[in-house]
This record gives structure tokens, sequence and C-alpha cells, in this order.
């Protein structure tokens, strides 16, 4: 129990690294708490900075919850484990040590430990995601939207994942919960 805990430990430590910042300052853009949604992710460092920096994000974000649940899949641990791992990851992201616990919506996160975890769910969320930001050009619905189907596939695909992607739909929903009263109005931004 004790090597569980440390390594979720080290998963929200990782998942506490919030690369929307850290981007924007390598690049000297203004800082993404300060502009557009102010929600420090790659969403809102695209509207900043455009499609380089958002996708680096992107790729940051993703990273930093792969690698901790990948190391504990190398280490053999348990799947509970694993996805014990994955949500203390995320939830790094969401209320993150190193930056006085205010952090993002989770969705680059959950997309790095889903790849670790489930891929076969996780690629079939992405794909959701695409399909429906296509349609409509609002990365907050397609986030929802995707979050949403998660339960459902990991449920065909990876059904022992199905709870942990249920807690991830269920904490996607909380975080996007200004987006949601936003798209209610009818004021979501499209990209
Ligand atoms: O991934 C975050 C996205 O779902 C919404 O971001 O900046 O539009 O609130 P934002």
């Amino acid at each position: 129990l004790l090597f569980a805990l440390l390594l979720c430990a080290l998963g929200y430590l990782s998942g506490s690294i919030l690369f929307a910042p850290l981007v924007c300052q390598l690049l000297n853009a203004p800082p993404p708490h300060l502009y557009g949604s102010r929600n420090p992710g790659a969403t809102n460092v695209y509207r900043i900075a455009g499609p380089g920096p958002a996708g680096l994000t992107l790729l940051g974000d993703a990273l930093k919850g792969w690698a901790p649940v990948t190391l504990a899949q190398y280490l053999d641990v348990s799947p509970a484990t694993q996805a014990a791992v994955a949500l203390a990851a995320i939830a790094g992201h969401m209320l993150p040590a190193f930056s006085r616990f205010r952090g993002g919506k989770g969705v680059a996160t959950t997309l790095g430990t889903g790849l670790a975890l489930a891929a076969g769910t996780i690629l079939t969320m992405a794909l959701i995601w695409l399909l429906v930001f296509r349609q409509w050009r609002i990365a907050s619905l397609a986030s929802i939207v995707a979050a949403g189907s998660g339960p459902v596939f990991a449920f065909l695909l990876n059904p022992p994942h199905t709870g942990v992607f249920l807690v991830i739909a269920l904490v996607l929903f909380v975080r996007h919960r200004d987006n949601l009263v936003r798209l209610a109005q009818g004021s979501e931004s499209h990209l």
C-alpha cells in the first residue's frame, strides 16, 4: 500500500507541472491565466499563441500523465493502482501543488494517462473529440462529449477500467462547469 501511495504522490507531482504557463513564458507570450478563458490548457494557449505552442502544451500535459502510469506498469503494480496513479496525475493538473492549486481542466492529462492505461478507449474518445470539434469548432464541447463517452467505450473495450473513466467523466464535467454555462447561453468561444 505504501508503494502504491508513493506512486500516486509521484503521479500527483508530475501532474502538477502546468505546461501552458511554461510554454507561454518560454515564448514570451502572455500568461494563460490572464487571457481568453484564463484556463492553463492547450486550447487557451492556442488562443494566445497559436497552434505550435498549443501542440507543445498538449504534448507536455499528456506526457506528464503518460509517464507515471507507464512507470507504474513497468513496476507491475495492479490495474487498480495504475488507475489510481492516473487519477492522481489528473488531480495534480487540476489542483497543482506548484501553482497554488489553480490548475486546468484535465483533458490533455487524461489523454496521456489513457494512452498508457486503456489505449483503445482513449483513442476512440480522441476520435469523438475530433469529430465533434470538426463539426462545431468548440474545444470544450468536444471535451465534454468525449469525456461522457469514456465510460461507455471503456465498458466495451477495457472493462476493468470502466470505473476510472466514469470518475474522469464526472471530474471533467465539474471542471467544465463555466464552459457548460457558456454553451447553454450560446456564448462559448469558437476556435
Ligand atoms: O481542454 C480544455 C477545453 O476543453 C476547454 O478549454 O480554454 O475553452 O475553457 P477553454
